[in-house]
């Protein structure tokens, strides 16, 4: 020891910094090592967790942006102005090109969605279910899709500048595997003469849902109904002996006399029913039971998200605990989706974040560019698995707006994965393809006839 210092300081101190930094290398190196296999038992965790496969989540990161013309830094261009702008180069990203098509036989593509590409029904024409809900009618165990019209000419209202289409009506289509749609026609139609009924075309039918009531046997229809300058603020009711229609337009009304744009129905698993719409002009969500028939409302108002300006509810209920995925205020404009959870469904409710996941930065702040309409449990899927239904408006022309269905999924409360990042309770998972579980021989786990 004594040899090895005397060995001259100058050669002992070079020695002690080589000595020094190779144990600093070392340790960086162990540390990234440490780090790299957290990552990779993350992925691993990430991928146990999710059920379905993941490797489609990131697609849309790899989507390489053409600069419109005299903008020299692409990776400048901002999303949210492409999607609004109607000669954007980079409009196939939002809007893409092709089609779905239950009438193919390309077995690859069978059952596939694709989020964000034209719809075809089982004629080979674009569903139109806009702003829509999905019925499971148990009687004919069948799905029905309900939504707006919306076939006919853009153009903006005079007094708003707001983009619309005349109302043509709701639309309805069948499908017992939730992907082969087929359209039973329109099952509330607008009124075209008499201007001052609420169906009068120049008027507003938005986010229509339907019901079902049991005890009366009527399937019942609510629905935002609006002048043209979303002044009116009510709820429409309509009713039906048949999923398929013809409803019945029975009124209007302000819900305990409060004002009612986006809105939503949900039937608990009792039987009871409640309206849940935004109020107060947007600033609040509220929440009223409905009466026995479902064709009223009780006098009996919950005020929930108080000062928060949240619309286009979807509710749902998962192991006693209600869910509430809803958008921003920015019209047709895409935002950010929070979901807000409550132990009793007149609340408190708590927000608990942004469930997007996956895609990139701004794709997940504006909703993957579309807005939550609608949650149905995923069928065959296992607990907690469901389907997020929004819409990807086109403002510019409102015929051609696209759906996007995505699975959603629910943790429990208990389960908490820490250090899981863009890992939220609630998470909608983005895919540009996906299909719901399917057995080994290919059928859906839940399909009872394919040919719907
Ligand atoms: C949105 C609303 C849509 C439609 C649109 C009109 O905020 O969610 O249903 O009303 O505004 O601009």
């Amino acid at each position: 020891m004594a040899r090895w210092l005397s060995a001259g300081g100058r050669c002992s101190w070079r020695r002690l910094v080589v000595c020094s930094l190779t144990c600093l290398l070392l340790l960086q190196l162990y540390s990234f090592s440490n780090r790299v296999s957290v990552e990779v038992e993350k992925m691993k965790l990430l991928s146990a967790l999710h059920p379905f496969p993941l490797q489609e989540h990131e697609q849309v990161e790899g989507l390489i942006l053409l600069p419109p013309f005299g903008l020299k830094y692409p990776h400048k261009i901002n999303l949210n102005e492409e999607f609004l702008n109607a000669s954007s180069t980079a409009r196939t990203i939002f809007f893409p090109i092709g089609a779905v098509d239950p009438r193919g036989d390309a077995k690859n593509d069978k059952h596939y969605y694709r989020p964000g590409k034209t719809w075809l029904d089982t004629d080979g024409n674009p569903i139109h279910a806009h702003g829509g809900g999905v019925l499971f009618d148990e009687k004919s165990m069948t799905y029905y899709w309900y939504g707006e019209y919306k076939n006919g000419p853009t153009y903006h209202a005079q007094e708003t500048g707001t983009a619309r289409v005349d109302v043509i009506g709701v639309s309805c289509y069948s499908s017992k595997n939730l992907w082969a749609w087929k359209y039973e026609g329109i099952v509330l139609a607008a009124e075209e003469k008499n201007e001052t009924h609420d169906l009068y075309k120049m008027k507003v039918l938005e986010r229509p849902k339907v019901i079902h009531n049991e005890r009366t046997g009527k399937y019942v229809m609510f629905m935002h109904i609006d002048d043209a300058t979303y002044n009116k603020a009510s709820v429409g009711i309509a009713t039906s002996d048949s999923p398929t229609g013809p409803f019945e337009y029975l009124h209007s009304m302000r819900p305990n006399k409060f004002d009612s744009r986006d809105m939503t129905v949900f039937r608990d698993d009792n039987g009871t029913a409640y309206l849940i719409y935004s109020s107060v002009r947007n600033k609040e969500i509220h929440i009223s039971p409905l009466s026995q028939d479902y064709t009223d409302v009780l006098n009996e108002t919950a005020r929930a998200l108080v000062g928060h300006h949240r619309e286009a509810p979807a509710v749902f209920k998962y192991r006693n605990v209600y869910y509430m995925v809803t958008s921003g205020c920015s019209g047709w404009a895409p935002n950010e989706a929070l979901v807000h959870e409550a132990e009793s469904i007149f609340g408190p409710w708590e927000t608990i974040g942004n469930p997007c996941v996956g895609a990139n930065k701004d794709f997940r702040a504006a909703t993957f560019f579309a807005q939550s309409t609608f949650v149905i449990p995923m069928p065959g899927a296992g607990p907690g698995s469901f389907i997020f239904m929004a819409d990807r408006w086109n403002p510019n022309d409102l015929r051609d707006s696209r759906y996007v269905w995505l699975p959603l999924t629910v943790r429990q409360r208990n389960e908490r994965y820490v250090g899981l990042p863009l890992w939220s309770r609630v998470s909608i998972f983005w895919h540009k393809k996906w299909r719901i579980p399917v057995r080994e021989n290919g059928e859906s786990n839940y399909v009872i006839d394919l040919q719907a």
